[in-house]
């Protein structure tokens, strides 16, 4: 029982998961098909990377379209009309455009009430910084936040570039936030998070055009600079460190056991990432999260798509306690730990 005011306090406005939503495009791009676009194979793309095929949003498709139907499934399984929203953050690399915000124009499609809404950018770490804000606005008084991770990399992908066109896929997940103020919607409470950026690594991972610095021209097209550059092989050693060190950091601040956690939820950028990352933390592979295989990587969307495949196929339970891990562009990282 909560007696003074600070315990009632400490009690109510908890960060809560209520429910998730994931959408893939229709159109599936294998592996084979890139055989025909760049020097590759099946077998270098397999065993390099873990990647059989990748969605592709088709033509008419924009961000926005990818997170409207990855919200309207979380709101179906929450229960809740798209008024009763009181923020949306979209974490994207790949905004309909620069303004108004992909956040702004899904506001609208969902016809949601005139809510703050605003888009983020962290690259692959995007969706976890998301769910981090909306972690610390539940506890300062918000409620029912959408946070959304949201990308169609296809469009600033070199298909020409066989190191990275393997890759990248498009997709959207969804995590709808709550307050435990309203007790019938206690659902997997968030327990902490812990977020990093090391801006001295961003060279590994860029896309220099659109911004101040590079600004749309001529030039842009003949430097190809509207596409991601990547330098994999180092960018490969800095995100297992990442992955450790933050999973390190966020069990030893909750005072937490590794053996305690069921589900490691990684981002999934590369499949020898995530084994080389487990293998070195000593984690089980059979309690980490893989969708890689069907749905590649997908930026800021991979985590909530995988935490919405495991939740829905019933592979992570009432009571799980799960940590997702994320690493990229920036260089970001980032922990949550929840108990789900
Ligand atoms: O989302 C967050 C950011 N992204 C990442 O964290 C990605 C991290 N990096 C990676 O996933 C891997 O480094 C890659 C998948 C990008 C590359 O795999 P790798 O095992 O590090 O390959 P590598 O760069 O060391 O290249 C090995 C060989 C090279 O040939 P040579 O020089 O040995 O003759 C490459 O040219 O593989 C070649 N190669 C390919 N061969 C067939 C590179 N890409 C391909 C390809 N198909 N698609």
């Amino acid at each position: 029982m909560a007696n003074t005011k600070k315990e009632k306090y400490l009690l109510s406005n908890r960060p809560y998961i209520l429910s998730t939503g994931s959408y893939l495009p229709k159109k599936v791009l294998t592996n084979a098909e890139l055989e025909q676009v760049v020097d590759t194979s099946d077998e270098w793309i397999v065993t390099r990377t873990g990647i059989k095929q990748r969605h592709i949003a088709s033509e008419n498709q924009v961000t926005s379209d990818l997170a409207y139907e990855a919200s309207i499934r979380a709101l179906e399984s929450a229960n809740l009309k798209s008024t009763d929203l009181n923020m949306i953050i979209t974490a994207t690399v790949t905004p309909d455009q620069l303004m108004p915000t992909t956040s702004c124009v899904l506001q609208d499609k969902l016809k949601a009430k005139k809510i703050m809404a605003f888009d983020l950018q962290a690259a692959c770490s995007g969706f976890l910084y998301a769910l981090h804000l909306a972690e610390q606005s539940i506890k300062s008084g918000a409620n029912n936040i959408l946070v959304i991770g949201a990308d169609i990399l296809s469009r600033i992908t070199n298909y020409k570039d066989r190191e990275t066109c393997i890759l990248f896929g498009d997709g959207a997940g969804v995590a709808i936030v709550s307050s435990n103020n309203d007790t019938k919607n206690k659902q997997s409470l968030i327990i902490d998070s812990i977020m990093q950026a090391d801006g001295s690594l961003g060279k590994y991972v860029t896309l220099l055009a659109g911004g101040s610095r590079m600004p749309c021209s001529k030039k842009v097209l003949e430097l190809e600079a509207q596409y991601v550059n990547m330098k994999g092989r180092e960018l490969f050693k800095y995100a297992v460190r990442a992955v450790v060190d933050v999973c390190n950091e966020i069990l030893n601040k909750n005072k937490t056991k590794l053996l305690d956690i069921d589900w490691i939820i990684p981002h999934q950028a590369n499949i020898r990432i995530i084994e080389t990352a487990m293998d070195q933390l000593n984690f089980p592979m059979e309690k980490t999260v893989l969708n890689i295989d069907h749905a590649a990587n997908t930026s800021a969307a991979t985590i909530p798509i995988a935490l919405d495949e495991f939740v829905r196929g019933k592979k992570i339970k009432r009571g799980d306690l799960v940590l997702m891990i994320s690493f990229g562009g920036g260089f970001t990282s980032g922990a949550t730990l929840m108990r789900y």
